[in-house]
C-alpha cells in the first residue's frame, strides 16, 4: 500500500460516464485541496480529504506530498521516437527560408531518417530510443504511443516495431505501438507509388498483424505524401485486419484528412493545423479525438491548430508531443502544454484534460488510465507546485517530484 499524503491539490480529471471530455466539460477537472490518495497494488483505492484518511496499517508506505500537486500520469499519444541520427541541418535550412516540403523533395525530411534507421540494428535503435522514453518519464509521462515509419520496408518496419515491443517489456512505461509504414514513399518506389501501396497492403500490414506488433495503423495523409484515396485504401485494409486507426490529417494543407478520419471512425485525427469547417463538424459528429501537436507548429514556425474552435464545436481535444527528429525534437510535454495555453488559448484545466483523459481516449485506454478514480490504474505524477496552473505558467522547466506507474514509484527527481 502506497499513500500520497496531504497534497495541496489532487487533480482527478474524472471521466464520469463519457470516455472523453468535450466542450465545457474539458475544463471540469475536479481539483481536491488538501487531499490524499491511497494506492493498493496497481490500482487507486481511495481519494479524499486528508482529514478523512482512514487509519493506515503499519506497513503502508507514506509519501508526504505537502505543498505538492498530484495529477494522472500524462499520456503522450503521438510520438515517432524510434529513429537514428539527427536533422539539425534541416532545422538550419528552414531558418534560412527553405520549407519542410522543399527539404523533403530534395531527399531530406523523413527519407533522411529512413536511411539512418535502415543502417541501424535493433539493439542500436533500442539504445537510442530508451533515453527518449526516460526523458518523457522524467517529465511525468507514464504512457507513450510510439510509431514506426522510418523503416519503410517490410524488414525495417518490423525491426522498428520490435524495438517498441522490447522497450515496452522493459518498462516501467507503457507503450502503444502504431504501424506507420505509410509515412513517406521510400526512394526505391519513387516512380512506383502503386507498388509501394501494394507492398503496404499485401505484405506489411498482414505481417504486422500476424506478429501482433501494432495496435494502431496511421498514415501521413498530405499533399505530395499519401492522397486521400491512398490513405483510405490502406486504412480500410488495416481496419479489416483488426487495427484501430489514426491519421496525420490536414497538417500542412487542408486536404480533408479530418473528414476521412471521421468516415473511417478513426480513434484520432492528428495535427489538424489546416482543418476545414467540414472537418470540424465531421470529428464532432463521430467523436474522433482531435490530437493537437503545438510543438510541431512552434518548431516549423507555422500557425497553430484552431483549438478554441474545436472545443467550442464539441470536438474532444487531446495534446501530444509529436516527438520526432524532423518537426518536433522534444520530450518536454508540459512545455507543449504551455504552448497550448499561450498560442492556442487553451486554459490550464483544458490542457490537463487534453494530456490525460482525452489522450488516453486517443489510445482507446480511457477506461483504465487518464484520470484518478478508485479502481483505475495507479499512474500518477506528483509535481512540486502548489497549484496545477503552475505547470504551464512557470514554463519550460521540469516540476516533477515523483512518477508512479502501476502503483510503484518509478522516477524520483
Ligand atoms: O508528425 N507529419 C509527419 N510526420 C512527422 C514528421 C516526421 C519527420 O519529419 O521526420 C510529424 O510531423
Ligand atoms: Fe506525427
Amino acid at each position: 500500500m502506497l499513500v500520497i499524503r496531504n497534497a495541496a491539490q489532487v487533480v482527478c480529471v474524472a471521466a464520469d460516464r463519457s470516455p472523453r471530455k468535450c466542450g465545457a466539460d474539458l475544463r471540469n477537472i475536479q481539483v481536491h485541496a488538501q487531499a490524499s490518495v491511497i494506492l493498493r497494488g496497481e490500482r487507486i483505492d481511495w481519494i479524499g480529504p486528508t482529514a478523512a484518511l482512514p487509519p493506515l496499517p503499519a506497513y503502508a508506505q507514506i509519501l508526504d506530498a505537502t505543498g505538492k500537486t498530484v495529477l494522472p500520469g500524462f499520456v503522450d499519444s503521438h510520438t515517432h521516437l524510434v529513429f537514428a541520427g539527427a536533422r539539425a541541418d534541416e532545422f538550419e535550412q528552414r531558418l534560412n527560408g527553405a520549407t519542410y516540403q522543399e527539404i523533403a523533395a530534395r531527399g531530406g525530411g523523413i527519407n533522411a531518417s529512413v536511411q539512418r534507421v535502415r543502417q541501424a540494428a535493433v539493439e542500436e535503435l533500442t539504445a537510442l530510443a530508451r533515453p527518449r522514453l526516460q526523458r518523457l518519464l522524467a517529465f511525468g509521462v507514464t504512457t507513450v504511443e510510439v510509431k514506426s515509419g522510418y523503416g519503410l520496408s517490410l524488414a525495417d518496419e518490423i525491426k522498428s516495431l520490435q524495438v517498441i515491443a522490447a522497450l515496452n517489456r522493459e518498462g516501467p512505461w507503457e507503450l502503444v505501438p502504431t504501424f506507420l509504414g505509410a509515412h513517406a514513399v521510400p526512394p526505391e518506389y519513387r516512380d512506383d507509388r502503386a507498388g509501394y501501396l501494394r507492398l503496404l497492403v499485401e505484405e506489411m500490414l498482414p505481417a504486422v498483424a500476424e506478429g501482433q506488433l501494432a495496435e494502431f495503423c496511421d498514415v501521413f495523409c498530405e499533399t505530395g505524401v499519401f492522397s486521400l484515396d491512398e490513405s483510405r485504401t490502406l486504412l480500410a485494409a488495416a481496419a479489416k485486419l483488426g487495427f484501430k486507426l489514426k491519421l496525420h490529417a490536414d497538417e500542412l494543407t487542408p486536404l480533408g484528412g479530418a473528414e476521412l478520419a471521421a468516415q473511417l471512425q478513426a480513434t484520432s485525427a492528428d495535427h489538424l493545423l489546416c482543418i476545414t469547417e467540414r472537418g470540424i463538424d465531421a470529428l464532432a459528429a463521430i467523436g474522433t479525438v482531435a490530437t493537437l501537436l503545438p510543438g510541431t507548429a512552434f518548431f516549423l514556425g507555422m500557425h497553430y491548430a484552431p483549438a478554441r474552435k474545436l472545443i467550442e464545436r464539441g470536438v474532444a481535444v487531446a495534446l501530444a508531443s509529436d516527438c520526432n527528429p524532423g518537426t518536433c525534437p522534444t520530450e518536454n510535454l508540459p512545455l507543449v502544454g504551455a504552448m497550448a495555453c499561450t498560442q492556442m488559448k487553451m486554459l490550464p484545466a483544458e490542457v490537463v484534460s487534453a494530456l490525460t483523459i482525452n489522450a488516453a481516449a486517443a489510445l482507446g485506454r480511457a477506461e483504465r488510465i487518464g484520470s484518478l478514480e478508485p479502481g483505475k490504474q495507479a499512474d500518477l505524477t506528483i509535481f512540486d507546485v502548489p497549484d496545477f496552473r503552475h505547470l504551464f505558467y512557470h514554463f519550460g522547466v521540469n516540476h516533477v517530484w515523483r512518477v508512479i506507474k502501476r502503483g510503484r514509484v518509478v522516477h524520483a527527481a
